[in-house]
């Protein structure tokens, strides 16, 4: 679009701050298929933190931990456990994209820098998002090494991987009254647009019900939905994310398969704790969502969840929460013409997810 006045090109990565870099490093290995690339640490004159590239299709994670007890990234890691730090997007022009967000109202927590070594220039600024999560704008196009400076790669064996091809979309969860701020926010400092809306009377149980609004990019490759709790009987899931996160921050990241069967088949092996929707979803699947590629009784088998909308179906899928707070999970999704997020799924997920809360005690 012409008047993208902050034109994306993508995802770039995700980091992490974690507890513990090198066992984060080998779950997301030998887990979910990831192949650690390179790495940043005391051998690569890194003193205060160690980090690992992890990579799949064009999916990039970093699993970031610092030494010391003081250091930032302890800090947050003692507030809200393991969780999503950067989500940091591919850029034309780093210095561009910071001044547009800061005239729109963005807070700058770092200005551009331009970190150089025999590789090449790589280029970065952060703005603030929600609670402690940022975004970080990344221009790589005159870097040539592994990663980024700092970092060297590393000669690693790496598991197979399990068909998680590119990141879908990333779900943020904030506080009750806070979602339509972070829309307009989106809208106004990113050039976003608003590409759904659910409310409470989509998404919503006997016990509890959430608020969502997907924001999407210029030309629709990332998008952000952002949720937040609305009144129900009892607490609501994003309450308890809120809760055991100790604030706003990102509640999943679903990731694309073109073989969602067999990359659920594989994480299954690897013994990924997947949700559950009770049996008779599969019973009433084919009245709902018509005529499908896919076998049924396979889907039942592996619990992977169907929907469909004008534009054809999607399958997905969510794992348990991957740390012990009940905080973030993923999904895989394969998508079949459909743009949405599986609305019609929620209700029954939601029973599924509230089973497992009740059996946390916190329902
Ligand atoms: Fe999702």
């Amino acid at each position: 679009m012409s008047d993208d006045f902050l034109p994306i090109k993508g995802y770039d990565h995700v980091e992490f701050y974690v507890g513990n870099a090198k066992q984060a490093a080998h779950f997301y290995d030998k887990v979910f298929g990831f192949k650690p690339v390179a790495k940043a640490g005391l051998e690569t004159g890194v003193r205060d933190r160690a980090s690992y590239v992890m990579e799949q299709g064009k999916v990039r994670f970093v699993l970031t931990s610092a030494f010391g007890p003081d250091h930032e990234i302890t800090r947050h890691c003692a507030l809200h456990g393991d969780g999503v730090k950067v989500i940091a997007l591919a850029v034309p022009d780093v210095e561009a994209a910071l001044a547009e967000a800061k005239k729109r109202g963005a807070t700058v927590l770092q200005p551009t820098c331009a970190a150089e070594d025999e590789h090449g220039t790589f280029v970065t600024g952060t703005i603030k998002y929600a609670g402690d999560t940022v975004f970080r704008f990344v221009d790589r196009k005159r870097y040539r090494g592994p990663f980024a400076p700092g970092f060297r790669p590393i000669a690693a064996r790496g598991s197979e991987p399990v068909g998680l091809a590119a990141i879908d979309h990333i779900v943020t969860n904030v506080y009750l009254g806070e979602m339509n701020y972070w829309a307009r926010w989106f809208e106004e400092v990113l050039g976003f647009r608003n590409l759904l809306h659910f409310t409470d009377k989509d998404i919503s149980t006997e016990y509890s019900a959430l608020m969502s609004k997907v924001m999407e990019d210029g030309t629709g490759k990332c998008k952000f939905p952002i949720n937040e709790p609305a009144e129900g009987r009892k607490k609501s899931q994003i309450e308890e994310y809120l809760d055991y996160y100790c604030g706003p921050g990102v509640q999943h990241i679903a990731m694309n398969s073109a073989d969602i069967c067999q990359t659920v088949r594989e994480l299954r092996k690897r013994d990924i704790d997947f949700l559950r929707v009770p049996d008779t979803y599969y019973d009433l699947l084919k009245e709902r969502v018509g005529d499908i590629d896919e076998d049924v009784d396979e889907l039942r088998d592996l619990g992977i969840l169907v929907d469909r909308d004008e534009d054809g179906y999607l399958l997905q899928i969510f794992t348990a929460p991957v740390q012990d707070r009940p905080t973030l999970f993923f999904e895989v999704i394969e998508r079949h013409g459909s743009r949405g997020f599986g609305i019609g799924n929620f209700k029954a997920l939601f029973v599924s997810i509230e089973r497992e809360q009740a059996a946390r005690g916190n329902l």
